[in-house]
């Protein structure tokens, strides 16, 4: 196979790559590639709240719609992203009192759950939820509204309205063994003893040449509770401008993290977090860093294209 996509489904895995609606409409180069390339997308922001609901009750899909579209005529799942995330929800969702935020909450989830019933195969219910502090629980207006029990009851509702759909909660900085991923376990546990959750994103912003020793392990220990583990947001920034030293070393990190889903029977699949380099949400809020993804400015493949391909038994 010479193509990301023709590996990963001989090999049964999902290679999916967050997309830009806007891109995906209106560049040819842009759309072609997510066709060929990949067999699974998500919504970058397209299906986040400040997208779809950006005042109580009046909804916009086009971008969602757009990207399901798209996912439809060319034979690709979709892993929706996100149901509650304490960011990119509007201002009149914080405001609200607990009984009306909870209600908003169960209107949002119920909405997007049963307008994608059938087209999106996984959801992605709670993000972020645990804080970089210890493993604590995050002190979002969510929590600090409703208390640690939005959780469940997000997970209830998702579970309700698309009995099918597999439900995933998601973070970052919890590839590793680490007080963060603890916390990510005892509530999988929790929610899993109830069968309300299926899978485990591991968002995997990572940095060069630092592919946590224990991901493996760290990921094994969800799949023995019974659930799947999905790798949701890859991708691996370098302190820019990127020499041929730091690609080839960008390329062996992908492998490795790409290798691991491979050989786990229950993971699902791999999510890169966007297209080429010039599209990546890290120069950004990282300043000095990027480069992070599989092909360049000009849509070139770089050399972590090519190792992710072996990772997928290509070649
Ligand atoms: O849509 C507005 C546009 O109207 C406006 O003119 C423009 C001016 O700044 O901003 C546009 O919104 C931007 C949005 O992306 C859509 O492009 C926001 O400013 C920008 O902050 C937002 O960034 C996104 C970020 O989440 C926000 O939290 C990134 O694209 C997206 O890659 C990133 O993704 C997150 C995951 O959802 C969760 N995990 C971490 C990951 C990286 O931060």
């Amino acid at each position: 196979q010479t193509t990301l996509r023709g590996a990963a489904d001989e090999a049964g895995i999902d290679i999916g790559i967050a997309v830009d609606a806007n891109q995906l409409q209106n560049n040819a180069t842009y759309r072609n590639l997510v066709a060929t390339e990949f067999n699974s997308l998500t919504a970058e922001n397209a299906m986040k709240w400040d997208a779809t609901e950006p005042s109580d009750n009046s909804w916009n899909f086009s971008g969602a719609d757009a990207i399901v579209d798209f996912a439809e005529d060319n034979d690709q799942t979709v892993h929706g992203h996100t149901f509650v995330w304490h960011s990119q929800t509007p201002q009149w969702v914080q405001n609200l009192s607990a009984s009306a935020m909870q209600a908003a909450m169960v209107d949002h989830i119920n909405t997007l759950a049963n307008r994608y019933e059938g087209r999106v195969d996984s959801w992605d219910v709670v993000n972020e939820v645990v804080s970089d502090n210890n493993g604590a629980m995050r002190d979002s207006f969510w929590r600090n509204t409703l208390g640690d029990g939005y959780i469940t009851t997000a997970f209830q509702t998702a579970r309700a309205a698309d009995p099918n759909a597999d439900l995933y909660i998601n973070d970052y900085s919890i590839e590793g063994d680490n007080a963060k991923s603890d916390r990510i376990y005892t509530i999988a546990q929790g929610l899993n003893s109830q069968n309300l959750i299926d899978g485990v994103g591991f968002q995997s912003h990572l940095i060069l040449g630092q592919v946590p020793s224990t991901m493996e392990a760290n990921l094994q220990r969800f799949i023995d509770l019974g659930l799947k583990v999905r790798i949701t947001e890859l991708d691996i920034r370098i302190q820019t401008p990127a020499d041929a030293n730091e690609l080839q070393q960008q390329a062996n990190d992908y492998e490795r993290v790409v290798s691991i889903c491979a050989e786990l029977a229950d993971c699902s699949g791999v999510t890169v977090w966007g297209l080429r380099d010039a599209d990546s949400w890290v120069p950004g809020v990282f300043p000095g860093y990027g480069a992070p993804l599989l092909f360049d400015d000009n849509f070139g493949k770089k050399p972590a294209y090519n190792a992710v391909l072996e990772a997928l038994g290509g070649d």
